[in-house]
Protein backbone atom coordinates (compact mmCIF):
# COMPACT_ATOMS: atom_id res chain seq x y z
CA UNK A 1 0.00 0.00 0.00
CA UNK A 2 1.45 3.39 -1.08
CA UNK A 3 2.09 5.92 2.16
CA UNK A 4 1.67 9.50 1.50
CA UNK A 5 4.82 11.50 2.81
CA UNK A 6 4.33 13.28 6.11
CA UNK A 7 6.17 16.38 7.40
CA UNK A 8 5.87 20.09 8.50
CA UNK A 9 7.41 21.34 5.22
CA UNK A 10 5.00 24.13 4.38
CA UNK A 11 7.02 24.92 0.41
CA UNK A 12 6.86 21.07 -0.48
CA UNK A 13 2.74 21.02 0.38
CA UNK A 14 2.70 24.60 -2.05
CA UNK A 15 4.35 22.89 -5.09
CA UNK A 16 2.15 20.25 -4.57
CA UNK A 17 -0.96 22.09 -4.47
CA UNK A 18 0.56 24.13 -7.07
CA UNK A 19 0.49 21.27 -9.30
CA UNK A 20 -3.27 20.12 -8.60
CA UNK A 21 -2.62 17.45 -6.35
CA UNK A 22 -3.78 17.41 -2.99
CA UNK A 23 -2.39 17.75 0.90
CA UNK A 24 -3.63 16.82 4.05
CA UNK A 25 -3.75 19.50 6.28
CA UNK A 26 -4.31 20.30 10.10
CA UNK A 27 -7.05 22.65 11.47
CA UNK A 28 -7.91 23.44 15.21
CA UNK A 29 -10.91 21.12 14.15
CA UNK A 30 -10.23 17.91 12.18
CA UNK A 31 -7.98 17.27 9.27
CA UNK A 32 -8.86 18.71 6.06
CA UNK A 33 -8.14 16.96 2.65
CA UNK A 34 -7.58 20.27 0.80
CA UNK A 35 -6.65 21.19 -2.92
CA UNK A 36 -6.93 24.38 -4.79
CA UNK A 37 -10.15 25.56 -4.33
CA UNK A 38 -10.84 27.01 -7.86
CA UNK A 39 -9.28 24.41 -9.80
CA UNK A 40 -12.38 22.13 -10.87
CA UNK A 41 -9.72 19.37 -11.72
CA UNK A 42 -8.26 19.31 -8.36
CA UNK A 43 -11.63 19.53 -7.16
CA UNK A 44 -13.02 16.27 -8.86
CA UNK A 45 -9.90 14.48 -6.67
CA UNK A 46 -10.87 15.63 -3.62
CA UNK A 47 -14.74 14.20 -4.30
CA UNK A 48 -13.08 11.01 -5.69
CA UNK A 49 -10.47 10.64 -2.91
CA UNK A 50 -13.58 10.63 -0.25
CA UNK A 51 -15.63 8.95 -2.28
CA UNK A 52 -17.98 11.94 -1.40
CA UNK A 53 -21.20 12.85 -3.75
CA UNK A 54 -21.02 15.48 -5.77
CA UNK A 55 -24.31 17.03 -4.19
CA UNK A 56 -22.37 17.87 -0.85
CA UNK A 57 -20.36 21.33 -1.06
CA UNK A 58 -16.71 22.20 0.28
CA UNK A 59 -15.75 24.59 2.35
CA UNK A 60 -12.88 27.26 0.85
CA UNK A 61 -10.36 28.09 3.66
CA UNK A 62 -8.60 31.32 3.14
CA UNK A 63 -5.97 32.83 6.02
CA UNK A 64 -7.59 36.87 5.68
CA UNK A 65 -10.59 37.97 5.03
CA UNK A 66 -9.20 40.26 2.53
CA UNK A 67 -8.85 36.74 0.75
CA UNK A 68 -12.77 35.79 1.11
CA UNK A 69 -13.54 39.33 -0.29
CA UNK A 70 -11.80 37.32 -3.43
CA UNK A 71 -14.78 35.02 -3.87
CA UNK A 72 -17.66 36.16 -1.99
CA UNK A 73 -19.89 39.07 -2.76
CA UNK A 74 -19.25 40.03 0.97
CA UNK A 75 -19.74 39.73 4.40
CA UNK A 76 -22.99 40.79 5.79
CA UNK A 77 -22.69 43.32 9.41
CA UNK A 78 -24.18 40.65 11.93
CA UNK A 79 -21.98 37.82 10.13
CA UNK A 80 -18.91 40.10 9.99
CA UNK A 81 -19.89 40.42 13.62
CA UNK A 82 -19.18 36.60 14.13
CA UNK A 83 -15.92 36.77 12.10
CA UNK A 84 -14.31 39.55 13.82
CA UNK A 85 -14.91 37.40 17.19
CA UNK A 86 -14.08 34.22 15.74
CA UNK A 87 -11.84 34.07 12.87
CA UNK A 88 -9.20 32.16 12.82
CA UNK A 89 -11.20 29.66 14.28
CA UNK A 90 -13.76 26.91 14.02
CA UNK A 91 -16.93 28.62 12.32
CA UNK A 92 -17.54 28.38 8.66
CA UNK A 93 -19.66 31.05 7.56
CA UNK A 94 -21.97 30.47 4.32
CA UNK A 95 -21.68 33.27 1.90
CA UNK A 96 -22.97 34.87 -1.58
CA UNK A 97 -20.18 33.36 -4.26
CA UNK A 98 -18.49 35.18 -6.74
CA UNK A 99 -18.94 33.90 -9.69
CA UNK A 100 -15.14 32.97 -9.57
CA UNK A 101 -15.59 30.14 -7.20
CA UNK A 102 -16.26 26.76 -9.15
CA UNK A 103 -19.63 25.34 -9.59
CA UNK A 104 -18.20 21.85 -7.95
CA UNK A 105 -17.76 23.65 -4.47
CA UNK A 106 -20.87 24.60 -3.82
CA UNK A 107 -22.84 22.07 -5.38
CA UNK A 108 -24.14 24.24 -7.78
CA UNK A 109 -25.48 26.63 -4.83
CA UNK A 110 -25.35 30.64 -4.66
CA UNK A 111 -23.50 30.64 -0.99
CA UNK A 112 -20.38 29.28 -0.89
CA UNK A 113 -19.08 28.08 2.95
CA UNK A 114 -15.37 29.89 4.06
CA UNK A 115 -13.54 29.78 7.35
CA UNK A 116 -10.46 31.08 8.28
CA UNK A 117 -9.15 28.00 10.34
CA UNK A 118 -6.62 28.52 13.43
CA UNK A 119 -3.84 26.59 13.26
CA UNK A 120 -0.43 28.09 12.46
CA UNK A 121 1.17 25.90 10.10
CA UNK A 122 -1.73 25.86 7.45
CA UNK A 123 -2.30 29.68 8.54
CA UNK A 124 1.45 29.57 6.98
CA UNK A 125 0.38 27.56 4.18
CA UNK A 126 -2.63 29.20 3.21
CA UNK A 127 -0.68 32.86 3.49
CA UNK A 128 1.60 32.12 0.82
CA UNK A 129 -0.93 30.34 -1.66
CA UNK A 130 -3.19 32.95 -4.09
CA UNK A 131 -6.01 30.44 -3.92
CA UNK A 132 -7.90 29.13 -0.98
CA UNK A 133 -8.19 25.56 -0.01
CA UNK A 134 -10.97 23.50 -0.55
CA UNK A 135 -10.82 20.77 2.32
CA UNK A 136 -13.68 18.40 3.81
CA UNK A 137 -12.68 16.53 6.16
CA UNK A 138 -9.98 13.68 5.94
CA UNK A 139 -12.02 10.89 6.09
CA UNK A 140 -14.01 8.45 3.99
CA UNK A 141 -17.55 10.04 3.56
CA UNK A 142 -19.69 8.95 6.49
CA UNK A 143 -16.67 7.87 8.58
CA UNK A 144 -15.53 9.21 11.69
CA UNK A 145 -13.30 12.37 11.19
CA UNK A 146 -9.45 12.27 11.60
CA UNK A 147 -7.97 14.64 14.38
CA UNK A 148 -3.99 13.25 13.78
CA UNK A 149 -2.03 13.01 10.59
CA UNK A 150 -2.52 9.23 11.34
CA UNK A 151 -5.46 8.98 10.88
CA UNK A 152 -5.59 10.25 7.52
CA UNK A 153 -2.68 8.25 6.54
CA UNK A 154 -4.35 5.14 7.78
CA UNK A 155 -7.50 5.64 5.34
CA UNK A 156 -6.90 8.43 2.99
CA UNK A 157 -2.55 7.65 2.68
CA UNK A 158 -2.81 6.15 -1.09
CA UNK A 159 -5.26 9.15 -1.71
CA UNK A 160 -3.28 12.51 -0.76
CA UNK A 161 0.81 13.46 -1.48
CA UNK A 162 1.20 14.84 1.45
CA UNK A 163 -0.03 14.65 4.89
CA UNK A 164 1.15 17.92 6.81
CA UNK A 165 1.41 16.95 10.31
CA UNK A 166 0.35 19.28 12.65
CA UNK A 167 -0.14 17.13 16.10
CA UNK A 168 -3.53 16.61 17.65
CA UNK A 169 -6.60 19.13 16.96
CA UNK A 170 -6.86 21.46 19.68
CA UNK A 171 -10.50 21.40 19.49
CA UNK A 172 -11.38 18.10 17.58
CA UNK A 173 -15.05 19.15 16.22
CA UNK A 174 -15.95 20.16 12.95
CA UNK A 175 -16.45 23.64 12.49
CA UNK A 176 -19.74 25.57 13.41
CA UNK A 177 -21.44 26.76 10.10
CA UNK A 178 -23.47 29.63 10.67
CA UNK A 179 -25.72 31.46 7.39
CA UNK A 180 -28.15 34.18 7.00
CA UNK A 181 -31.82 33.35 6.43
CA UNK A 182 -34.29 36.77 6.79
CA UNK A 183 -31.56 38.81 7.70
CA UNK A 184 -31.01 36.61 11.00
CA UNK A 185 -27.92 34.34 11.52
CA UNK A 186 -28.86 30.38 11.50
CA UNK A 187 -27.16 27.74 12.30
CA UNK A 188 -26.53 24.60 10.21
CA UNK A 189 -24.29 22.50 11.82
CA UNK A 190 -23.38 22.23 15.05
CA UNK A 191 -19.59 22.19 15.99
CA UNK A 192 -16.54 23.45 17.74
CA UNK A 193 -17.83 26.71 17.98
CA UNK A 194 -20.36 26.78 20.83
CA UNK A 195 -24.11 28.12 20.47
CA UNK A 196 -23.23 30.01 23.42
CA UNK A 197 -20.24 31.74 22.19
CA UNK A 198 -21.96 32.86 19.37
CA UNK A 199 -25.39 34.02 21.18
CA UNK A 200 -23.08 36.04 23.42
CA UNK A 201 -21.73 37.78 20.26
CA UNK A 202 -25.12 38.24 18.48
CA UNK A 203 -28.09 37.52 20.57
CA UNK A 204 -30.29 34.45 19.90
CA UNK A 205 -29.34 32.38 16.96
CA UNK A 206 -31.88 29.61 15.41
CA UNK A 207 -30.38 25.71 15.02
CA UNK A 208 -31.54 24.33 12.43
CA UNK A 209 -28.85 21.54 12.80
CA UNK A 210 -31.17 18.95 14.25
CA UNK A 211 -33.66 18.84 12.11
CA UNK A 212 -34.80 16.51 9.52
CA UNK A 213 -31.73 16.24 6.66
CA UNK A 214 -31.01 18.44 3.86
CA UNK A 215 -29.68 16.26 1.02
CA UNK A 216 -27.67 19.72 0.38
CA UNK A 217 -26.27 19.65 3.60
CA UNK A 218 -24.96 15.83 4.41
CA UNK A 219 -23.23 16.87 7.13
CA UNK A 220 -26.78 17.19 8.70
CA UNK A 221 -27.96 13.96 6.79
CA UNK A 222 -28.81 11.53 9.95
CA UNK A 223 -26.31 9.02 9.27
CA UNK A 224 -23.18 10.41 9.25
CA UNK A 225 -19.58 10.45 11.36
CA UNK A 226 -20.31 6.65 11.68
CA UNK A 227 -17.86 3.89 13.08
CA UNK A 228 -18.05 0.58 11.47
CA UNK A 229 -19.09 -1.32 14.36
CA UNK A 230 -22.49 -1.28 15.97
CA UNK A 231 -22.80 1.73 18.28
CA UNK A 232 -25.16 1.80 20.84
CA UNK A 233 -26.23 4.91 22.91
CA UNK A 234 -27.57 3.79 26.59
CA UNK A 235 -28.37 0.39 25.82
CA UNK A 236 -30.78 -1.87 28.72
CA UNK A 237 -29.23 -4.30 30.11
CA UNK A 238 -31.32 -6.55 27.58
CA UNK A 239 -29.95 -5.50 24.30
CA UNK A 240 -26.39 -5.59 26.00
CA UNK A 241 -26.71 -9.64 26.96
CA UNK A 242 -26.55 -10.38 23.60
CA UNK A 243 -22.71 -9.75 23.53
CA UNK A 244 -19.87 -11.63 25.49
CA UNK A 245 -18.30 -8.90 28.37
CA UNK A 246 -15.29 -9.06 26.63
CA UNK A 247 -16.52 -7.68 23.25
CA UNK A 248 -18.34 -4.73 24.50
CA UNK A 249 -16.17 -1.53 24.82
CA UNK A 250 -17.48 1.53 26.10
CA UNK A 251 -17.32 5.33 25.35
CA UNK A 252 -17.63 7.57 28.99
CA UNK A 253 -18.08 10.87 29.38
CA UNK A 254 -16.41 11.12 32.67
CA UNK A 255 -16.33 9.26 36.17
CA UNK A 256 -17.03 5.21 35.46
CA UNK A 257 -20.21 4.37 37.02
CA UNK A 258 -18.57 1.46 39.09
CA UNK A 259 -22.13 -0.94 38.43
CA UNK A 260 -20.95 -0.71 35.26
CA UNK A 261 -18.26 -3.26 34.94
CA UNK A 262 -16.84 -3.71 31.44
CA UNK A 263 -13.57 -4.47 30.28
CA UNK A 264 -12.86 -2.09 27.54
CA UNK A 265 -13.64 0.99 28.62
CA UNK A 266 -12.51 5.22 27.28
CA UNK A 267 -13.05 7.70 29.58
CA UNK A 268 -13.66 11.00 27.37
CA UNK A 269 -12.95 13.45 30.13
CA UNK A 270 -12.19 12.11 33.74
CA UNK A 271 -13.00 15.47 35.20
CA UNK A 272 -15.93 15.80 32.94
CA UNK A 273 -14.73 18.70 31.06
CA UNK A 274 -16.58 19.05 27.50
CA UNK A 275 -13.65 20.50 25.59
CA UNK A 276 -11.41 17.80 26.63
CA UNK A 277 -14.03 15.32 25.43
CA UNK A 278 -14.75 16.92 22.37
CA UNK A 279 -10.93 16.53 21.63
CA UNK A 280 -10.77 13.36 22.58
CA UNK A 281 -14.32 11.94 21.12
CA UNK A 282 -13.21 11.50 17.16
CA UNK A 283 -10.02 9.92 18.05
CA UNK A 284 -11.36 7.31 21.03
CA UNK A 285 -14.32 6.06 18.69
CA UNK A 286 -11.39 5.22 16.17
CA UNK A 287 -9.85 3.26 18.86
CA UNK A 288 -12.81 1.68 20.22
CA UNK A 289 -13.63 0.42 16.32
CA UNK A 290 -10.60 -0.82 15.88
CA UNK A 291 -10.41 -3.49 18.58
CA UNK A 292 -11.40 -6.76 18.70
CA UNK A 293 -15.05 -5.81 19.66
CA UNK A 294 -18.56 -6.35 18.39
CA UNK A 295 -20.41 -3.20 19.62
CA UNK A 296 -19.29 -0.44 21.17
CA UNK A 297 -21.68 1.51 24.01
CA UNK A 298 -21.71 5.01 25.27
CA UNK A 299 -23.25 5.11 28.33
CA UNK A 300 -24.99 8.04 28.52
CA UNK A 301 -25.05 10.90 26.13
CA UNK A 302 -23.34 13.96 26.92
CA UNK A 303 -24.69 17.03 29.41
CA UNK A 304 -26.41 19.37 26.62
CA UNK A 305 -24.80 22.54 27.05
CA UNK A 306 -21.50 24.05 25.29
CA UNK A 307 -19.96 21.88 23.17
CA UNK A 308 -22.21 18.98 24.64
CA UNK A 309 -24.14 19.71 22.40
CA UNK A 310 -22.56 19.15 19.16
CA UNK A 311 -20.99 16.17 20.43
CA UNK A 312 -24.55 14.78 21.42
CA UNK A 313 -25.25 15.44 17.43
CA UNK A 314 -22.24 13.64 16.10
CA UNK A 315 -22.87 10.76 18.86
CA UNK A 316 -26.70 10.68 17.77
CA UNK A 317 -25.83 10.68 13.92
CA UNK A 318 -23.11 7.87 14.58
CA UNK A 319 -26.14 5.49 16.65
CA UNK A 320 -27.88 5.90 12.99
CA UNK A 321 -27.58 2.47 10.81
O1 LIG B 1 -13.99 22.04 10.64
C1 LIG B 1 -14.36 21.89 9.47
O2 LIG B 1 -15.32 22.49 8.98
C2 LIG B 1 -13.54 20.93 8.60
C3 LIG B 1 -12.14 21.50 8.45
C4 LIG B 1 -11.28 20.69 7.51
O3 LIG B 1 -12.22 22.84 8.04
N1 LIG B 1 -14.17 20.71 7.36
C5 LIG B 1 -15.33 20.00 7.24
O4 LIG B 1 -15.75 19.86 5.93
O5 LIG B 1 -15.93 19.52 8.17
P1 LIG B 1 -16.87 18.82 5.48
O6 LIG B 1 -16.82 18.89 3.99
O7 LIG B 1 -16.62 17.50 6.09
O8 LIG B 1 -18.19 19.46 5.97
C6 LIG B 1 -18.62 20.66 5.38
C7 LIG B 1 -20.09 20.82 5.52
C8 LIG B 1 -20.87 19.81 4.70
O9 LIG B 1 -21.83 19.19 5.52
C9 LIG B 1 -21.54 20.64 3.65
O10 LIG B 1 -22.78 20.11 3.30
C10 LIG B 1 -21.64 22.00 4.31
O11 LIG B 1 -20.44 22.10 5.03
N2 LIG B 1 -21.66 23.07 3.32
C11 LIG B 1 -20.66 23.46 2.52
N3 LIG B 1 -21.04 24.44 1.70
C12 LIG B 1 -22.34 24.69 1.99
C13 LIG B 1 -23.31 25.60 1.48
N4 LIG B 1 -23.02 26.46 0.50
N5 LIG B 1 -24.54 25.57 2.03
C14 LIG B 1 -24.83 24.70 3.05
N6 LIG B 1 -23.96 23.81 3.55
C15 LIG B 1 -22.73 23.80 3.03
MG1 LIG C 1 -16.97 15.72 6.98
Amino acid sequence: MDMAKIGIDIAFAEQVLKQGELVAIPTETVYGLAGNGLDTAAILKIFKAKNRPFFDPLILHSNSVDKVLQFVQDIPPVLQLLADAFWPGPLTLLLQRKTIVPDLVTAGMDTVAVRIPNHPLTLDLLSILDFPLAAPSANPFGYISPTTAMHVQEQLGEEVSYILDGGACEVGLESTIVGLENGKPVIYRLGGLSVDRIEAVVGKVIVTAHSSSNPKAPGMLKSHYSPKKIFLIAPTADELSQYETSKIGVLNFGKWNENYLIENKMILSPSENLEEAAKNLFAFLRKLDAMDLEVIVLEKLLPETGLGLAMNDRLKRAAVR
